[in-house]
Order: C-alpha cells, then structure tokens, then sequence
C-alpha cells in the first residue's frame, strides 16, 4: 500500500473578485467579475494537480493570487502551517523562493539582452545559495544539466534568442529551480510551444517532480496532457470548480456535463470537424454579480430548471470524485445523469 500524500498547500475558498471600473455601476450596485470563487483543493508534496479549463475559466488568476502577483478577494492558501496570502516583509520574500511561477511565454520571461547564465545566476546570488564565483557557475552548470541543456558551458553565454522555444522553457524551469522550491506553478509551460517538443517538457516536469520532490499546479486546456501527467486533475468553470478528480476517474469516467463536453473536444481524427462543432458550442461567460444557478446552465445539454435558479454545491458522489451538478443531487429527484 502507498503512503497517504502529505498536504503541503491547502487552498480554502479562494476567491478573486475584479472591479469592473467605477464607471460601470447598475442600480447603484457596484459590478464585479467573478474570475475565481470559492475554489478549494489541496497540493500534496511531490504530486501534480492539473487546472483544467477553456479561456477565461479563472485557471491563471488562481496561479497569480497564489504567487502573490494579485492579492486575494478572500480565502487562504495554508503553506507550512501560515495563510500565504496574508505573509509580508521576509516571510514574503522566503515564500516567494518556496513558491515559483513558470509563464506561458519563455521569450517573454526572459530579458533578450541578457545571457542565459545570467538568468540563472541572478536567483541564486538573491538567495545567496553559494558563495564564491566557481561555486555559482557550477551551480548553474548544474542546473543547465538537469533541465536537459547541454553543453551547460556553451548555453550558459547563450543569449535568448540563440535557444529553441522548447530551451528557453527549460531555462525558465532552470530558473525557477535555481531556489529550490516546494511547490511550480506552472501557467500553461506547453501551450506555446510546437507540438514536437511539447512531449520533451512534460517528460521533464515528471522527471523533476520524481528526482527533486517538486509538487506542481499544472495549468493547461489540454486534457490529453493532464491526464498524462498530473495525478489529479480540476475542471474548472466560470471561476468555480466543477469537477475534481484523480485523473484517470475524471478523464475515464467523468461525471459533469461540462467535463465531457471538453473531453468530446478533444480532437479526434475519427470524428467530423461538423461533430466536434456541435459538441463544444458557446463560450465561458464573463461572470459579473452572479445570480444564483449553475454557471454552466446556459450551455449544459442536461439543463433543468433547477439548475437555472439554485446555484449547485459541490457533491461527492464516489469517493473521491467531486461534482457540481444537481444531477448527482439525492435531495433533488433528477434522474442520476448516466449517458
Ligand atoms: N487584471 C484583471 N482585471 C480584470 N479582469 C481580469 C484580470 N485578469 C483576469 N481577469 C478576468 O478574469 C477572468 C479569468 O481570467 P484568467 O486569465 O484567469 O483565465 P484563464 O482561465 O487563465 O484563461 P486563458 O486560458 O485564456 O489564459 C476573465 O474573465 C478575465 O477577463
Ligand atoms: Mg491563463
């Protein structure tokens, strides 16, 4: 038998309201957009969570409020026992090192101008990680090596644009690893990238969890990759989870109607570009002062009016698999949603 997981973030009702700007006000009400709300899950040490959903479904809020680039609407993120959301001054700063964020866009993340070792050099001296020059160079020696970057003694002169898409993301991991962090929240590490090289970089994510115990939040859009490498995955929805899972469950069996709209998307090369269209109809909207219903109500093909007026609450119809839907509601006479 395997040793239960050790919890090493608990996120609790995290929540991240956006003003609309004060200009925009009905009925005197100020107006919101509801990009995260009330989102709940716990990071275990040396596991992946992936974050999955459409654009605009709240996944890189998540991301920015935990690395502390947003401050939090309410909740909090139990890390080492203290709210990180609420740390200041050098406890900030140290949970800043525990803690890195990996971007989207590597060429972005990486001033042009500057060497690659340069990059690397730069986290390790802040943290003051080693002490003479030799040791620093061989550090970033080190670290070229484990993400894959060799010759380390020729990349490390390299500037950015001399790297492949695929090199500059692995620098940014490089760099994220520079600190020794507990936890990566990686933003979407993959979607920028060509598909060939993608593969290189999700092997590299595992390998870093297994050899260096790295837990990660795994942001993606793509289910196939979830399910490849997280352990366990979040379907995220107009800002509120929808579906939470092992992976395998939730991509073999999965419960929400929204899950299995995106699962359909997944592109088939046996199914007809006209089929997958009706599939994946409508868009994520923007949610501002909800009322109450499901968020997913005006796109679910199992819409009732229960769901359109009572807002659903999150259910566990089997062990471990987590649903909001009323359809696994037992105080509510729906038909349990089987097809
Ligand atoms: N700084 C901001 N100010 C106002 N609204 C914002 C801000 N950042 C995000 N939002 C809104 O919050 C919602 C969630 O955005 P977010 O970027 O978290 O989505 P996402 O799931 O990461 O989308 P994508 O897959 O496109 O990256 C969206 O409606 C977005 O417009
Ligand atoms: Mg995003």
């Amino acid at each position: 038998m395997t040793a239960p997981a050790e919890a090493l973030m608990d996120v609790r009702g995290l929540t991240k309201y956006f003003p609309t700007g004060s200009s925009f006000r009905l009925g005197g009400e100020r107006q919101f957009i509801h990009a995260v709300d009330d989102v709940s899950f716990t990071l275990c040490r040396g596991k992946i969570l992936a974050l999955v959903g459409e654009s605009g479904s709240g996944k890189s809020t998540i991301a920015r409020v935990l690395a502390r680039l947003h401050p939090a609407t309410a909740g909090e993120a139990i890390f080492h026992e203290r709210n990180a959301l609420t740390l200041r001054g050098h406890d900030l700063l140290s949970y800043r090192g525990q803690v890195q964020m990996v971007f989207q866009d590597p060429f972005g993340s990486l001033n042009p101008v500057k060497s690659i070792g340069h990059h690397l050099e730069r986290p390790i001296r802040i943290r003051r990680q080693t002490g003479g020059r030799d040791e620093t160079r061989n550090k970033i020696y080190e670290l070229l090596r484990t993400v894959g970057l060799t010759p380390p003694e020729e990349v490390a002169n390299k500037l950015p644009h001399e790297l492949s898409g695929g090199q500059r993301q692995r620098v940014a991991l490089a760099r994220a690893l520079a600190v020794n962090p507990e936890i990566i929240l990686a933003d979407e590490p993959i979607s920028m990238l060509d598909v060939s090289i993608r593969m290189g970089i999700l092997n590299l994510l595992g390998q870093l969890r297994d050899e260096h115990g790295v837990s990660y939040l795994y942001i993606t859009h793509d289910l196939a990759s979830a399910r490849y490498l997280a352990d366990d995955t979040l379907v995220l929805y107009a800002g509120q989870i929808m579906e939470a899972a092992p992976s395998e469950d939730l991509m073999s069996e999965p419960l929400h109607p929204y899950t299995r709209l995106l699962l359909a998307s997944v592109p088939d090369p046996r199914k007809s570009l006209e089929k997958r269209r009706v599939e994946v109809r409508g868009e994520i909207p923007t949610i501002v002062n909800p009322k109450p219903g499901c968020r997913f109500a005006g796109r679910c093909p199992k819409v009732t009016d229960v769901c359109r007026n009572q807002s659903p609450g999150l259910l566990e119809p089997r062990p471990g698999h987590h649903v909001r839907c009323h359809l696994y509601d037992p105080a509510l006479a729906t038909n349990p949603c089987a097809g």
